[in-house]
């Protein structure tokens, strides 16, 4: 058998996109909760959430419903997520990415006391989890950070939100040390770049003219300091415990063999290395350290920083992959959409409806690639296509394309593992339909169990198996062996 007998073959999704109940029991709004959805218009209208400005966060917070904020309703995980657990466990996951939302245990980020009642939700989850013998794998941080930290500080700029978060991580060590073993500090941490606000609470109109991207470094290095302190304390708080990174992997081809095709892709891939380059080797790599001086950025670090980084590093890497890239020193040639991010076109591929292009060949090429540089154990925590399926009278769905899809991808995967990569685990992501992170679109489905929700919120949140459900469920039965 390719796969471990213990392999962690499961689903993933995170709480700001599934929770829902965004205003009870005591949570705070989130920086996802300001996130806009508004019909009728382009697909670079959607990306709403990436255009934030004080005054677009003001509007959303004088509006208390959640009509064009589909994050605050998700899919009401938080009411449905006992009956959405046996579905998984039905399926047969034996393991479940999960995140906790920060503002509902601290609901502004700075109180004395969490919130009893937050704690409760998510002890709650994890019992029921362990029920199922589904193993949690829990993020500490994906794009839901406290909306007060981000309006009082401007986010992680502000170099106090590392206490903030060094308290709320201890508070869940402390309280769910029996349950959760696998961590992960930061969701996709190099998206800070592309996405200061929604990674990191950073309002671009808070920065002084020409200083956001000096700003975003800072915020970055505070995010890293703060994932080395939390590694630290999750080792010292739950023994045996292994704490991860969270790399978005945005493996990147050259469109030709010309050398400045190569040389500008070779940077690209480099850059995207450089954040997990510093939560697994423990250092900023020198070629970065120079881009940096040689742009004026000059980042803030007091005396321990750099000691810490080197101590506490990361047990595992874990990443998403939904695509490859393609790069050119040449302007002007068509682009095509990928995960908040454009490329070249590539001829060799097709793509989703959103414009993402479908490559299971870079999945294994990004194994690789990582465990050769890395040489610690993998997960893959987000894998999947987002697509708008429909229903048939009976209420069946026929997602032959997401089969394929996943199909695909588990094929390079073994092949990866068959060559020697260490993959402990592989979680797909939206294992059940919930708001899309970069639209907010509900029809941009992922999972494999079909949610009654439009855009617009309407629908009567039943759960449906979709096609690809049994073909899921036969896969992880064979370990992988079964991809028919
Ligand atoms: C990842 C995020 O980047 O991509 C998820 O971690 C997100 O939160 C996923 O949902 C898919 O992106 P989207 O925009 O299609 O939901």
């Amino acid at each position: 058998m390719t796969f471990s007998k213990d392999f962690l073959w499961g689903g993933a999704i995170a709480a700001n996109q599934a929770e829902g109940a965004w205003n009870i029991d005591g949570k705070g709004p989130s920086v996802a909760d300001v996130a806009t959805y508004k019909p009728n218009l382009s697909l670079d209208d959607y990306h709403g959430h990436l255009k934030v400005s004080s005054d677009l966060i003001q509007q959303a917070m004088d509006d208390p419903s959640d009509k064009y904020y589909p994050k605050r309703r998700g899919i009401d995980f938080y009411h449905h997520y006992k009956e959405d657990l046996a579905l998984f466990a039905e399926m047969g996951l034996k393991a479940l990415r999960v995140s906790i939302a920060w503002s509902r245990i601290f609901p502004t980020g700075e109180e004395n006391e969490p919130n009893e009642k937050g704690l409760e939700f998510y002890e709650n989850l994890f019992k029921e989890m362990r029920k199922h013998q589904i193993e949690p794998i829990v993020t500490l941080s994906h794009y839901e950070m406290p909306l007060a930290l981000s309006v009082k500080y401007n986010g992680w700029v502000e170099r106090k939100v590392i206490d903030d978060f060094v308290r709320f991580s201890n508070v869940c060590f402390h309280r769910f040390k029996d349950y959760v073993k696998y961590w992960l500090t930061f969701n996709e941490i190099d998206s800070i770049l592309r996405h200061p606000f929604t990674t990191a609470g950073i309002i671009p109109d808070r920065c002084p003219e020409g200083k956001e991207e000096e700003l975003v470094y800072q915020a970055l290095h505070h995010q890293f300091v703060a994932s080395s302190i939390v590694t630290r304390d999750c080792h010292t708080i739950i023994p045996g415990s292994k704490m991860g990174a969270m790399l978005t992997k945005l493996t990147t081809y050259p469109t030709t063999c010309k050398p400045e095709d190569v040389e500008i892709t070779l940077k690209k891939n480099l850059q995207n290395y450089f954040y997990a380059d510093v939560q697994v080797f423990g250092e900023y790599p020198p070629l970065t350290l120079r881009k940096l001086e040689r742009k004026g950025i000059n980042i803030k670090m007091e005396e321990n920083d750099l000691n810490l980084l080197k101590e506490y590093t990361v047990d595992y890497l874990s990443f998403s992959y939904y695509m490859s890239l393609t790069e050119s020193a040449e302007e002007g040639l068509e682009k095509t959409d990928g995960n908040t991010v454009q490329g070249v076109k590539n001829p060799y591929l097709p793509s989703t409806d959103w414009g993402w292009q479908i490559d299971p060949v870079g999945l294994k090429i990004s194994l690789l690639e990582l465990y050769d540089r890395y040489n610690i154990p993998l997960i893959i925590v987000e894998n999947g296509m987002g697509a708008k399926d429909i229903v048939e009278s009976d209420g069946s769905i026929h997602d032959e394309y997401r089969i394929s899809y996943f199909r695909e991808h588990f094929r390079q995967m073994r092949e990866a593992v068959e060559e020697g990569v260490d993959l402990f685990g592989y979680t797909s992501w939206g294992t059940i339909d919930i708001i899309s992170a970069g639209t907010s679109q509900m029809s941009k489905r992922y999972g494999f169990i079909y949610v009654d929700q439009d855009d617009e919120g309407n629908g009567t949140l039943a759960r449906s198996r979709k096609d690809s459900f049994y073909w899921y469920k036969k896969v992880i039965k064979s370990n992988g062996e079964d991809l028919d």
